[in-house]
């Protein structure tokens, strides 16, 4: 049943690689949607090395986690500034305990989408992802695939491969999601808006997060 009036307030959640970026883009196409990602939003501030990007670049090329203040006020920022009157969805906010709190404090999140995909896929898929970074569009040598190697679809500009994405980043990278992640996964599932999908292919999963986001939002464009 579609909930009128409702401006959804979501999270989308899930280790390095289960597909974060990838659900997130096909839910902007299909519904009328802000989308945010804090990975994202960080990798723009290193790359015009702003205050703030400049403090991030040393954490996330280590595969650390940013510190909670400098992450919480770039979301919040940016909520402020995009997401006023709109639905929302957020990718890769909020990764501690605290972030979820000051969230919840400014707004109260209505679904919190948990991907769960095993760990021995997440390695080869990250090794074979290729990032249009300007934009953030994601492609995979496997997956799917940019039209012409090694260029962006859409402006034709050369594709880079995140500094993140080196095996032992990643190894770091998928330790620290699990022992910081189950507080925040917790405060959802108490809050009863937790709503988890599993497996290993996008393809399988993104229906069903479909199905659910549309008990929410009216679809501006239908499943293919
Ligand atoms: P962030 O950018 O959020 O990275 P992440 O959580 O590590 O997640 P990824 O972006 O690597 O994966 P994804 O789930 O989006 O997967 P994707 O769709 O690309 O954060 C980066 C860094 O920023 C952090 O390490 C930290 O330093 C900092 N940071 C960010 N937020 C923070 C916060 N809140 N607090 C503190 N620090 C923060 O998919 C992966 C690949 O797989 C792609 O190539 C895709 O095409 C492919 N793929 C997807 N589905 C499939 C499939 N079914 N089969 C095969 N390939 C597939
Ligand atoms: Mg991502």
């Amino acid at each position: 049943m579609l909930q009128k009036g409702l401006l959804l307030r979501a999270v989308i959640m899930g280790c390095p690689g289960s597909g974060k970026g990838t659900i997130s883009s096909r839910i902007n196409k299909h519904f009328d949607i802000l989308t945010l990602s804090s990975g994202d939003l960080l990798r723009f501030n290193a790359v015009q090395q702003t205050p703030i990007g400049l403090k991030a670049t040393k954490y996330m090329e280590e595969g650390q986690l940013v510190p909670d203040d400098l992450i919480t006020d770039l979301v919040l920022e940016s909520i402020k500034t995009h997401g006023e009157g709109r639905h929302w969805l957020l990718d890769g906010f909020p990764r501690t305990r605290k972030q979820a709190e000051t969230l919840n404090k400014a707004s109260p999140i209505n679904v919190a989408i948990n991907l769960i995909v095993p760990h021995e896929v997440i390695i080869s898929r990250i090794a074979g992802r290729w990032t249009h970074m300007p934009s953030g569009r994601i492609y995979n040598t496997e997956f799917n695939p940019p039209k012409i190697a090694g260029r962006d679809d859409i402006t034709g500009e050369p594709l880079s491969q995140r500094v993140d994405d080196q095996p032992e980043n990643i190894r770091r990278r998928l330790d620290i999601y699990l022992s910081t992640m189950q507080p925040v996964v917790d405060f959802y599932r108490e809050a009863g808006v937790l709503r988890e999908f599993k497996g290993k292919e996008s393809n399988k999963i993104w229906p069903e997060v479909f199905r659910s986001m549309a008990t929410f939002i009216e679809p501006k464009m239908p499943l293919p």
